[in-house]
Parts: structure tokens; C-alpha cells; sequence
């Protein structure tokens, strides 16, 4: 199964830095991973036209659909416009500035309109961020979505639960939820990338930090040829 590995660079970057990384970055040995760049929403078309052999993601998304008099707002129309495949909704740095369960529903469900695929984060209490009304689309739309399992004590502190009990949570949100594609976010390196892809039935990662040092995911993309 070909992985995805997802950059979510959140509010960090620079022209100098696409572009070094559009020149450097390795491409896959063996087809076992995508690369998914989350890069701020300025760079995406920029990306796209140096280097189409990105997928591309947003970090979020406007709640308002369509297009019209809405100042700062990004609609997923505008995002699927400039080929945007991917959106992370419900990002726990989002969650604590105020996106509350129903506008990360609405987000998700505007991503699925514009056919993208929404990567819904939730951490260890997703009881409490899965409504049931999130339940029903996550149901419904079992093959077009993603969740990911960031527990937020592992977001940016480097003390990540252990192997087994990733495998174990994703076992039991795929179970409680039906969904097919379920990736895991929170300090992963090239310490533990491998074994963090190599968890039965992943579809893939969210790199944080590491995602910003090239050498970091370039050892994280290839990493016999760091070994
Ligand atoms: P870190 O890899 O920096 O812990 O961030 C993870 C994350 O938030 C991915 O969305």
C-alpha cells in the first residue's frame, strides 16, 4: 500500500525554502510513500508550478463555501481550483483558537463537495470531537476521507506513545468509525518514522517539524540511504 507522508509545515516557510526543497527533495525509491505537502496557502500554486509531482494540501479551510464577499476567507472551491487533493480540518492548534465541532464539520463537508479529501485530526478525546453528525459523513464517505490520531501531548514535544498503542488506537477508530484511511501525527522523525509507517494498516504520517529540515525528511523519505 503506498503511504502518504503529509508536510504539515503550519505558519512557517519562506520562497528560499520551497524552493530548496522543490530542488533537493528525493523521489520515492520504491513508490512506498506520497508526498503530501501542507504548506501555508500562499505556496501551494507556486509549488504546484515548479513541481507537479506534489500531492498538495491545505492546512484548513474557509466554513463558507463557494466564492463571494467574504475578506480572508479561502474557500476548498478555491483551494480545488489551484488543485488542492488534500485539506486538514480540525487541527488541534485550530481547536485552540476556537474551531469548535461544527465549524470542523463544515469544513469537512465542504472539502468532500469539492471532492477533496479532508484529513480530520482528532486527539485521544475524539469521542468528543467526532459528533454524530461527523460520524454520519465520516460513514458515508468512508473511502474519500482521512482521520489522523494527533494526541496533542505528542504535538511538538517529542514524547510520542509507543508503537503499540498507535497500532491499538487506530485498530479501535477504524472499528468505532468505519473509515478506511486512518494516519497518525505527532513528533515523528526519522527516528521513528520507520516504525510509525510500518504500523499494520497506516496510511501514513503527519510530519510536523521535522517536515522543515530537509535532511530530517529527506532521512524520513529514504531512510537506507541514511542509515
Ligand atoms: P510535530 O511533528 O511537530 O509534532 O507536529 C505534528 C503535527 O501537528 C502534524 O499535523
Amino acid at each position: 500500500m503506498t503511504k502518504l507522508v503529509i508536510c504539515n509545515w503550519k505558519m512557517n516557510g519562506s520562497v528560499q525554502l520551497v524552493d530548496s526543497f522543490i530542488s533537493s527533495l528525493p523521489q520515492s525509491n520504491d513508490s512506498c510513500w506520497n508526498l503530501v505537502i501542507a504548506m501555508p496557502h500562499v505556496f501551494l500554486s507556486y509549488v504546484n508550478s515548479k513541481s507537479p509531482r506534489f500531492k498538495l494540501a491545505a492546512q484548513d479551510c474557509s466554513i463558507y463555501g463557494g466564492f463571494g464577499a467574504r475578506t480572508g476567507e479561502i474557500s476548498a472551491d478555491i483551494l480545488a481550483s489551484i488543485g488542492v487533493e488534500y485539506i486538514i480540518v480540525g487541527h488541534s492548534e485550530r481547536r485552540a483558537h476556537g474551531d469548535d465541532v461544527e465549524s470542523v464539520y463544515a469544513k469537512m463537508e465542504n472539502a468532500v463537495r469539492c471532492n477533496i479529501t479532508p484529513i480530520l485530526c482528532v486527539s485521544d478525546d475524539y469521542e468528543s470531537q467526532i459528533t454524530n453528525r461527523t460520524e454520519e459523513l465520516l460513514r458515508r464517505r468512508r473511502d474519500a476521507v482521512i482521520l489522523a490520531y494527533e494526541p496533542v501531548s505528542a504535538i511538538g514535544t517529542g514524547v510520542t506513545p509507543s508503537i503499540d498503542d498507535i497500532r491499538e488506537t487506530i485498530t479501535r477508530l477504524r472499528s468505532r468509525y468505519g473509515v478506511n484511511s486512518i494516519a497518525y501525527g505527532g513528533s515523528v522523525t526519522s527516528d521513528n518514522a520507520q516504525d510509525v509507517m510500518g504500523i499494520n494498516g497506516i496510511s501514513g504520517a503527519l510530519v510536523g517539524g521535522a517536515s522543515l529540515k530537509l535532511r530530517e525528511l529527506s532521512a524520513i523519505l529514504n531512510p537506507r540511504e541514511f542509515i
